[in-house]
Formats: structure tokens, sequence, C-alpha cells
């Protein structure tokens, strides 16, 4: 899922089935967002990421998403920090 306003846009939740994980269906779902948000104009797409999911910042850090800053403790069950990842178009 995910959210565009002016020129900037969020991705908001993403997620696969864990018996289809590493078919490429977590890439081809990002890339997807990222192509309707650019149909909408947006020029910068930002998410969070828990610190500690390492296939998601994989992901992400693959779509060349850049780390840009940590929101401390910003989950809850367990509490940790999020990554928060920008991606310029
Ligand atoms: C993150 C998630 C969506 C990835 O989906 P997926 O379909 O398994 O991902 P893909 O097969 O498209 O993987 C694309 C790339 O991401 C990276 N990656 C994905 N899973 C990985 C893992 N377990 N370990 C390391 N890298 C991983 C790899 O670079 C991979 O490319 P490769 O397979 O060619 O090496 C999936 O693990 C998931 O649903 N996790 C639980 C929900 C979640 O954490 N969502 C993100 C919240 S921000």
């Amino acid at each position: 899922m995910a959210l565009d306003a002016v020129d900037e846009g969020e991705i908001l939740n993403l997620a696969v089935a864990p018996s289809g994980r590493r078919s490429g269906l977590g890439r081809a779902l990002v890339q997807q967002m990222l192509e309707v948000l650019a149909g909408r104009g947006v020029q910068q797409v930002f998410l969070e990421v828990r610190e500690s999911n390492a296939p998601a910042r994989a992901l992400y850090t693959a779509q060349g998403f850049k780390e840009v800053g940590r929101r401390k403790q910003y989950y809850r069950r367990p509490v940790e920090d999020a990554i928060v990842l920008r991606l310029d178009a």
C-alpha cells in the first residue's frame, strides 16, 4: 500500500506470504508501487522499516533506497527503532 501527496510518496506496507518469499515477488511489488507513484508525479519516496528487518532492508537497498534517518522506539511489540529510507526519482 502506498500514499502520495504533491511530489512525495510513502510506501506504507508490503508483505509476501512466507511460502512465496525469495522468488522476486517483493521486488516486483516494490517496483509496481514505484511506477504508480512516479506516474502521479512523485519525486521522492519514503518508508520506515524495523532496524532488525534484514530481508526488507536488503530488498529496499537493492532498489536504491538510502538511509536518511531514524525514529527512536517507533515500533511496539517489540519496541524497536525505525530506519527511515528515501528513494529519489
Ligand atoms: C520483505 C519481503 C516483502 C521480501 O519479499 P520477497 O518476495 O521474499 O523478496 P524478493 O524475493 O523479491 O527479494 C528481492 C531481494 O531482496 C533481498 N532479500 C529478500 N529477502 C531476503 C532475505 N531473507 N535475506 C536477505 N536478502 C533478502 C535480496 O536482495 C533479494 O534479491 P535476491 O533474491 O536476488 O537475492 C518479505 O520478506 C516479507 O513479506 N517480510 C515480512 C513483512 C515485511 O517485513 N515487510 C516489510 C515491512 S517495511
